[in-house]
């Protein structure tokens, strides 16, 4: 039986992760007005749909957040846990639960210790959550998503597509918020896959509030794939963001695949000889053909991390990933 407090635990002398101390309200105030409310609710029904969940599924929500996306699927009947490393972001769930009037079932946890939990018909990653730390660690918590869901549960993971980003980097860029400018820098390292990335907050009166250095493994395409296959998914479809829009591979900055369980003993689900849109490559997967969606050319938006609760008309632009 693993330890539950062993990753909330910071051993004494050590210095917390970055992932540990960035999710608090100075992270809401840097992407405050970037995400709002509606989006999330809109993404949920994206996932209901995507997900072909029954009704009353048994959802895992990973990295939950602040629950902008647990509380909808909750309002659409599923059955939703939340698991989250903060504290503060879960208080702010709670709080969206009660408004909206749902039961949420919130996990104060680390996404690497999902003892005890499930079995769940699906479990939903959004707004690269996976990344945070080295690859091995990557494979395990994939492979304990799969160990949770039921045969046949889906798997749908949201990433950052770095092939879309790689010509921006290195990149610094502003953006008006409440609390004054949001400054972002990102700095790509092709060696390690990793991008890097300070923000600051830089008030009125000139003063700045520098926000935790984040350092976030970006997976190519390929890996992804690879990495639902090595934990025994079987990938369905790839999209280009939590809205149907087609995959393109150089021009998409999301990734959102869905993954299939395999049951014991079953071969595929077929479909070995379809194409991945826009990656010019197939194996098992089904993507949405339509074209028109992302077809416009690379467009500056990010999947942002965090959503406020301001009516903000559109997704976020010209942010870095999200950590
Ligand atoms: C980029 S945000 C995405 C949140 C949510 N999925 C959304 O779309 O709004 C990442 C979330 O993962 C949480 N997190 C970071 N490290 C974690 C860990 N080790 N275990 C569980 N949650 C973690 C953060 O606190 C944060 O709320």
């Amino acid at each position: 039986m693993m330890d539950v407090f062993r990753f909330l635990a910071v051993p004494s002398g050590a210095m917390p992760a970055w992932w540990e101390e960035l999710f608090d309200d100075r992270y809401l105030r840097f992407y405050d007005g970037l995400l709002p409310l509606r989006e999330a609710t809109a993404d949920a029904a994206f996932v209901d749909r995507a997900l072909a969940l029954r009704p009353r599924s048994r959802i895992l929500d990973l990295g939950c957040g602040f629950g902008r996306h647990a509380v909808p699927l909750a309002r659409r009947g599923h059955r939703v846990t939340g698991v989250e490393l903060s504290e503060r972001m879960l208080e702010h769930a709670r709080s969206l639960a009660t408004s909206a009037k749902v039961e949420v079932d919130w996990q104060r946890r680390d996404m690497r210790d999902l003892d005890g939990l499930g079995p769940f018909d699906a479990c939903i990653c959004l707004y690269t959550v996976l990344g945070y730390f080295d690859d091995d660690e990557h494979a395990r918590i994939v492979r304990a998503v799969h160990e949770r869901l039921v045969p046949r549960g889906r798997f749908l993971l949201d990433l950052t597509n770095p092939l879309a980003l790689l010509p921006r980097w290195p990149s610094t860029t502003r953006r008006e918020i409440p609390a004054g400018v949001a400054v972002e820098r990102s700095v790509y390292d092709p060696l390690t896959a990793r991008l890097t990335t300070s923000r600051a907050i830089q008030g009125p009166d000139g003063r700045g509030e520098e926000l935790p250095v984040t350092v976030v493994r970006l997976y190519a395409p390929h890996e992804t794939k690879r990495l639902l296959e090595a934990a025994g998914f079987e990938v369905e479809q790839l999209y280009g963001g939590l809205r149907d829009k087609p995959f393109r591979w150089n021009r998409s900055v999301q990734q959102v695949w869905v993954a299939g369980r395999l049951e014991e003993g079953v071969g595929g689900r077929g479909g070995k000889d379809q194409q991945i849109p826009g990656t010019g490559h197939s194996p098992g997967v089904g993507a949405s053909s339509s074209a028109s969606a992302s077809a416009s050319g690379p467009t500056a938006q990010i999947p942002g991390p965090i959503m406020s609760s301001s009516a903000s008309a559109s997704a976020p632009t010209g942010q870095t990933p999200p950590t």
